[in-house]
């Protein structure tokens, strides 16, 4: 298998920008010898800071959400222009917060994945199932619409910057980890739908994360899986301390 693994720190709504830089110098100077693919997703009003000083380090910059048009009269949005101004490489969307808590839905979702390919961004897809979905036996057709719906109008050039990332919506910051074989089903059925849509080499070629209570513990019986290619990690990217053994598993 060819696949890269791919570890993202989503540090949510956290850190004031001195408290984002004092972490980002650390995961500087701490991944510098990392073997892995690596991103963290600051705040906005952090981005700028943590963008000088991962710049030319093996750490990408990312963003947590974009608006779905460029520019307008969009109270509160932030714009991919603006974001690229920045210097972010990644926009993660779709994350289970905007679509249960900002209620953003498949249509809204798609309109950013495309804007954001459109202007040159590696896009993390966040698709995942909530509890009562997996209870009725439902989270692979829920995964199934999340992606496919994500990526209506996707191209299969574009889609060489998609990454998608698994997040069951039951294991996000309560503690509770997919187990790796659950995790890594939903995974290799992520990867068929993605054949089904774009073909045998593009379904071997995704890079699929699995987010939701990752932690230095189980990091690498989750990667240790076939289907699953790295982690969406929020409350343990929070410190070096935690995050960095994640990144660098195995
Ligand atoms: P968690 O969050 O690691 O705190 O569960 C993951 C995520 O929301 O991306």
């Amino acid at each position: 298998m060819s696949r890269d693994y791919y570890i993202a720190g989503n540090w949510k709504m956290h850190k004031t920008r001195s408290e984002a830089a004092e972490l980002a110098k650390a995961l500087v100077t701490q991944l510098k010898d990392g073997k892995h693919k690596y991103l963290v997703a600051p705040t906005f009003t952090a981005i700028e800071t943590v963008a000088a000083i991962v710049k030319g380090t093996n750490i990408r910059l990312g963003a947590q959400n974009c608006a779905a048009e460029e520019q307008g009269a969009h109270t509160g949005e932030v714009s991919v222009l603006q974001l690229k101004d920045l210097g972010v490489q990644t926009v993660i969307l779709g994350h289970s917060e905007r679509r249960h808590v900002y209620k953003e839905d498949d249509a809204l979702i798609n309109k950013k994945v495309k804007l954001a390919l459109q202007h040159g961004f590696e896009v993390i897809l966040c698709v995942g199932e909530l509890l009562a979905e997996r209870e009725a036996g439902k989270a692979e057709a829920v995964c199934e619409t999340q992606t496919v719906k994500g990526l209506e109008g996707v191209s299969a050039a574009d889609l060489s910057r998609v990454v998608i990332a698994y997040e069951p919506v039951w294991a996000i910051g309560t503690g509770k980890t997919a187990t790796p074989e659950d995790a890594d089903a939903i995974h290799a059925y992520v990867r068929k739908v993605i054949g089904k849509l774009y073909g045998a080499d593009a379904a071997a070629k995704i890079i699929i994360q699995y987010g939701g209570s990752v932690k230095a513990d189980n990091a690498a019986q989750l990667m240790a899986k076939e289907n699953i290619d790295g982690a969406l990690v929020g409350g343990a990217a929070l410190k070096a301390d935690t995050f960095v053994p994640i990144a660098k598993f195995g």
